[in-house]
């Protein structure tokens, strides 16, 4: 076995499983390799994970050949660092993680890709809950996009303040509600702020929101994709579950593994799928037609572990109800997409009690 082909081996293997960002090659202070036989030092302070990277490292190179694996550990820092590596539990940026205040359930809404109908879905989905009689609020967390304002008729409703500083969630539609959008003095101020200020914004959007009457869910809607404030989001507070949001092209799907992958590295279960523009249903014929194609949705739930809570139709109303700044789970209760919606929470909620 070549000796360059161990070390990438060990580079390209990552230790997420116990929480760190490192690989075992980070960990790597002796290794020599004869023939197919292996001898291989690694630094670990704590007692506690050597059975875990014992065998991570045997299943490792095992893979690759090597029919002898010693693997010996050592707790001294090695002596050109300055400051030595954590342990691996100290390094968990996962651990001061907070519960977010007066909310018993917290679900993040995501997608890879832009205009999915991430936004659409997490509205809807929290009008379903509300109508299923449970109290709700839903925070925009998309601080460059907001379209909560929008979807829930809320541009008016005015933000005050409690003497202790907490920002008073208005309602709309008898949903809490919380987004930039309400907080910027016009619809086209454009938002241009940049990494620690988003994130300190972010941060009292998550804990300095006063939501009234303890919250049975809260409904986070995302920015598309896998940047800061997702990654933020999962290191700072408790998320209970992710649904992630797509369309049924293979285009979007790459995204949603993407996002899977992401979850699963900031530690936020991911509850499952909603497929969303899944097709049309031809109002004269009653056929049904899928624009977009077969749905491969399914298939790569499956492959990931998790599963597709529903697929909701394009409907012109699901539209032209959101510009109205009414949920068409709340405007029109024999609507294909509400009727859908109410599957999803249903699915979400049992889920939820699973877990
Ligand atoms: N099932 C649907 N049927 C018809 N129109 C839909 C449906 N879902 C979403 N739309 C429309 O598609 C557009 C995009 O939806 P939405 O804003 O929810 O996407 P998004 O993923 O949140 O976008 P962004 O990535 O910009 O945040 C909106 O005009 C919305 O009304
Ligand atoms: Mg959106």
């Amino acid at each position: 076995m070549a000796l360059t082909g161990v070390i990438d081996r060990l580079k390209n293997t990552n230790l997420e499983e116990i929480g760190v960002s490192f690989s075992l090659a980070d960990l790597m202070r002796d290794l020599k390799v004869e023939g197919n036989n292996v001898y291989i030092k690694l630094f670990s302070p704590s007692e506690k994970y050597h059975e875990y990277l014992k065998e991570k490292t045997e299943k490792t190179l095992k893979s690759i050949g090597a029919e002898n694996v010693e693997v010996e550990f050592t707790s001294e820092p090695p002596k050109q660092q300055q400051q030595p590596p954590q342990p691996p539990p100290q390094q968990n940026p996962f651990e001061s993680r907070r519960r977010i205040p007066g909310v018993k359930k917290v679900i993040a809404v995501a997608s890879g890709k832009g205009g999915v109908g991430k936004s659409t879905v997490a509205v809807n989905l929290a009008a379903a809950l509300k109508k299923k009689g449970y109290s709700v609020g839903y925070l925009d967390a998309d601080m460059y996009g907001p379209s909560g304002p929008t979807m829930l008729g809320a541009k008016d409703k005015q933000v005050v303040a409690t003497p202790d500083n907490k920002l008073i969630a208005p309602e709309a539609h008898g949903i809490k509600m919380m987004s930039i959008g309400l907080l910027l003095p016009s619809e086209d101020t454009p938002v241009i702020w940049r990494g620690p200020v988003l994130f300190k914004a972010l941060s009292q959007f998550l804990f300095d929101i006063n939501w009234g009457e303890e919250l049975d869910f809260l409904i986070i809607d995302l920015p598309p994709g896998t940047g800061d404030v997702q990654i933020t989001l999962g290191q700072t507070a408790e998320i209970d579950g992710a649904v992630i949001v797509t369309t049924p092209q293979d285009v979007a799907l790459i995204d949603v593994k993407k996002g899977i992958q992401m979850f699963n590295e900031v530690q936020i279960p991911v509850i499952g799928i909603v497929e969303n523009m899944s097709y049309f249903v031809c109002p004269d014929t009653g056929k049904k037609y899928e624009i977009f194609g077969k749905s491969k949705t399914e298939d790569v739930a499956k492959q990931y572990g998790t599963e597709l809570l529903g697929k909701i139709p394009i409907e012109p109303k699901v539209a032209e109800f959101s510009d109205l700044g009414i949920p068409v789970v709340l405007a029109k209760e024999d609507a294909q997409s509400t009727q859908a919606f109410m599957e999803v929470a249903e699915k979400l909620i049992k889920k939820l009690s699973e877990q």
